[in-house]
């Protein structure tokens, strides 16, 4: 297998089994964000206790490179702190810019050839940009 078929297998695997899709029963905080461009939008719930994303679920509606990141993103942040959360969100979208991440993406990291359209910058992102409003509003 070669590095752009693994990188298609990961998204398409997040897209069928997408990791912490569905509901929190009790989130301490939940935000949403919409794509003003394409309309789609996506809900994250997080449960934040002592500095710590204990727990964390998506849902929504987006193309497949949205869901795709909204289920790698829960995976790399969750059970992590507050502040390794952001840094994840803001590494990775750095990282769509062309710079190298200072901390592990995980399967975020499959996203690299995103970069190669601008367009769908935003789709990759959204997820980021949610929990980064959601961390931001304390
Ligand atoms: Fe809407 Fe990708 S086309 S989030």
């Amino acid at each position: 297998m070669n590095l752009d078929d693994l990188y298609r297998e990961t998204i398409l695997d997040h897209n069928q089994s997408p990791r912490n899709q569905g509901h929190l029963e009790h989130p301490s905080k939940t935000v949403g964000l919409l794509n003003p461009t394409c309309g789609d939008q996506i809900q994250l719930e997080l449960l934040v206790a002592g500095g710590q994303v204990a727990d964390i679920r998506f849902n929504g509606h987006g193309c497949s490179i949205s869901m795709a990141s909204a289920s790698m993103l829960t995976e790399a942040v969750k059970g992590h702190s507050v502040e390794h959360a952001l840094r994840i969100a803001q590494s990775f979208k750095k990282f769509l810019m062309g710079e190298s991440s200072p901390v592990d993406l995980g399967d975020l990291a499959m996203l690299k050839g995103v970069s190669q359209f601008p367009s769908r910058v935003k789709c990759a992102t959204l997820a980021h940009n949610a929990l980064e409003k959601g961390l931001a509003e304390g």
